[in-house]
Formats: structure tokens, sequence, C-alpha cells
């Protein structure tokens, strides 16, 4: 299959840019496009058949259940019977925007889009390509990430090119994604809503508009080590892994910078490759074959938008042990380090138990 690349641009597109797009979605086709958190590969998410073609592209186990898509509130009444007096309210102040809810879903979707589940995840996405995509085409767009299963999201069209060309009938390149994570899911079938996957909206912004929201434990590190089943399909598989096997560093920021250069000596020794995930703080400090900036501490959202793309340059350097830093975990740094510590398998060394520092003296 030809894969066509087609650039739309975000503040200037006309109805004819969404033409031929429009007529693949129609068809059952899929066509790859830019949303505000990663970009998705959809395909019309009422259609069965369409949703077999994206497990495919994708080579994404089919009871992976994929996120529709819509562009107006009206059209969530094709998608459920159900909408909660508290979705309304999510909906109201986070669409459209990076929160994605799940329903009881109606007969209409087809159990091939749910991965068989009796539920539907429906979002609104705030990137205007998108939107307008959903409306000029009138499809319901399910969509995943349109990356390989098993790898980043990605936050360009090259990254969509890279993994699913030849794959797919077209990708819109309408730019890098703002976000650069995925949007938060929250399950509001449950009798307290529950996060099921942490994104840019946080428990605190949802729980100030609905008040309690639980998270799910089983996507907490302490439950994935305790090998409790997440809520959402999805999150149970192994995630965002970079080629290089990828160690993070929590601590004080000199003792990480320098059990991170012992490291990277280490492997050194050994002709290894070797790449450091750094900050704009820190990347002066560091001595590897590449260290590469992940953004400034002071600017999470920098942070979280080169996330993807940096796992992604390191493979394309073909290194063989990357090592990076921790964030905190309060707020929207619970997402990042949810994404960080699943691309590293949870391979992670706490410098502040003895453990860890006694290592580091010990190579002093
Ligand atoms: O930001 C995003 O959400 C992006 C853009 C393209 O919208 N999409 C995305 O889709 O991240 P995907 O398929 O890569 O991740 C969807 C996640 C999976 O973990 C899946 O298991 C979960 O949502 N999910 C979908 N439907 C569900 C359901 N009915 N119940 C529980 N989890 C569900
Ligand atoms: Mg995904």
């Amino acid at each position: 299959m030809i894969t066509k690349v087609k650039k739309i641009n975000r503040d200037a597109s006309s109805e004819k840019d969404y033409e031929e797009a429009s007529q693949i979605l129609r068809n059952g086709g899929l066509v790859a496009f830019p949303t505000e958190t990663v970009y998705g590969l959809g395909g019309d998410g009422l259609l069965a058949s369409a949703a077999e073609k994206i497990y495919a592209a994708k080579g994404r186990p089919s009871d992976n259940p994929l996120i529709i898509h819509i562009a107006d509130i009206e059209s969530l009444a094709l998608l459920t019977d159900e909408v909660p007096e508290q979705a309304r309210k999510l909906a109201d102040a986070f669409w459209p925007g990076p929160l994605t809810m799940i329903f009881k879903k109606s007969a209409k979707v087809p159990y091939g889009t749910t991965g068989g589940l009796e539920t539907v995840a429906v979002r609104m996405p705030d990137h205007p390509v998108a939107l307008d995509l959903i409306r000029n085409s009138g499809v319901l767009i399910a969509a995943p990430s349109a990356n390989t299963s098993g790898r980043p999201s990605p936050t360009k069209a090259d990254h969509v090119y890279e993994d699913l060309n030849g794959k797919i009938d077209m990708i819109i390149d309408g730019g890098s994604v703002g976000i650069g994570i995925e949007s938060t899911i929250v399950d509001l079938t449950s009798s307290v809503p529950t996060i099921l996957r942490p994104g840019f909206i946080t428990k605190e912004m949802l729980e100030d508009v609905i008040g309690i929201v639980e998270i799910d434990k089983a996507i907490l590190e302490k439950g994935v080590k305790d090998g409790l089943r997440p809520k959402a399909p999805g999150m149970k598989y192994k995630h965002y892994a970079p080629k290089g096997d990828l160690t993070l560093y929590d601590g004080e920021e000199d003792l990480v910078v320098e059990a991170i250069n012992q490291a990277v000596k280490e492997k050194q020794k050994l002709n290894k490759k070797v790449g450091v995930i750094a900050t704009d703080e820190t990347k002066e400090r560091y001595q590897a074959d590449y260290v590469m900036s992940i953004g400034s501490r002071k600017n999470e959202q920098s942070i979280a938008k080169h996330l993807y793309g940096i796992l992604r340059d390191f493979d394309h350097l073909e290194v063989e042990y990357i090592y990076g830093e921790c964030f905190s975990s309060a707020n929207f740094g619970q997402a990042i380090m949810n994404r960080l510590l699943k691309a590293a398998g949870y391979q992670v060394v706490k410098l502040s138990d003895k453990e860890g520092r006694d290592k580091v003296d010990e190579l002093r």
C-alpha cells in the first residue's frame, strides 16, 4: 500500500484539505492525524472492519480497546445511552481536551472497537485538524496512538511515517503536537471515578470539578510490582520501550549526576554505546557518547513534549544503554513519571536508599 502524506496547516486549512482523508475514512480506510496529545491512527469507530485494520497496522493485540474521537457533545449520545452527571461536568470543564472518559457502550459501537468490552472510551480532542477531520468526514474516529505497538507514541508526522509507512492510506502532517503524552483516562462506570491512565488533566484538576477521584492502583509502581491487573487493558503491556536498556536514577541532583557518569564509564569500558537523558540544568555535566536534554526542570510541559521524541532519537543512534534522571511525581509529573518508568521497565536506582549510595561510594 502507498501511504500518502498530506500537509495541513493547523491555523489555515480549508474543507478541500480534508476531502481525500474524509473519503478514505468513509470507505473504511485508515488516516493518521495530529491531536493535542500525540498522533492518532484513525478509522471509522462504528465499523468493526476498520478496527481490524488498525490492529493489523499497529501489530496491536485486538483485546486492547480503542478511543473514539468526537467533535461535538451531541455525538456522545450515539456511543452511550448513559451519560452520568459527573461526565457532563467533566466534559464541560475539559472538552475539547486531553481527557478520555469511559462509558457503558451503546449497541451501535462494535465489539471490534472496544476489544470485546461493554464499555467505550470517548474523547473530544483539542486540535483544529482533528476536529475538522471528524466534522468533514462525518465519521466518529476510533484512534489509538499512531505508533507500532510497543514503540513510543508519535509526536510528529515523521514518527508515524517511520512506523506505519506502507501500512495505512494517509498521514496528515499537522506539525508537532502540543502536549506530547497521551490523554488522561477516567472511568465513570465504577462507583468512584477512577483514573486508568494519568495525563495532562491531573487528579487534582478532576477533583476540583467532581470531588473524590481514585487512581487505579495497578498502574502505580507498587501495583505493577505486585502484579495487579490494570483496568485499562493497554496499561498491562510493556510500552514505550526504547531499543536501548534504560535505567533511571532518583535522588539529589549532584549524586544523580555522579552516579550516572560512573555508570556511563563502566559501560564505555565494555565498548558499549551510551546515552544520557539530561535536563537543561544538567546537560553540561555529563560525559557520554550522546547527551540529550529532555527539557527544563522549570517547565514540566517541555519535558512531556520531548519525552517520546528523545526515546526515538536514541533508537536511531543505536545507543545500547541509556541513563536518565527522575522527576517529581506530583500533579502532571505523575503522567511523566508513569511513561518514563514504563519505558525503563521500572529499572530505577534510588540514591536515597543506602544500597544506591553504597554503589556510588564503591566506584568513587
Ligand atoms: O491521547 C490519547 O488518548 C491518544 C490520542 C490519539 O487520542 N490515544 C491513545 O490511544 O493514547 P491508545 O489506544 O494508544 O490508548 C488507549 C488506552 C489503552 O490503554 C486502552 O486499553 C484504554 O485506552 N481503553 C480504551 N478503551 C477502554 C475501555 N473501554 N476500558 C478501559 N480502558 C480502555
Ligand atoms: Mg498507545
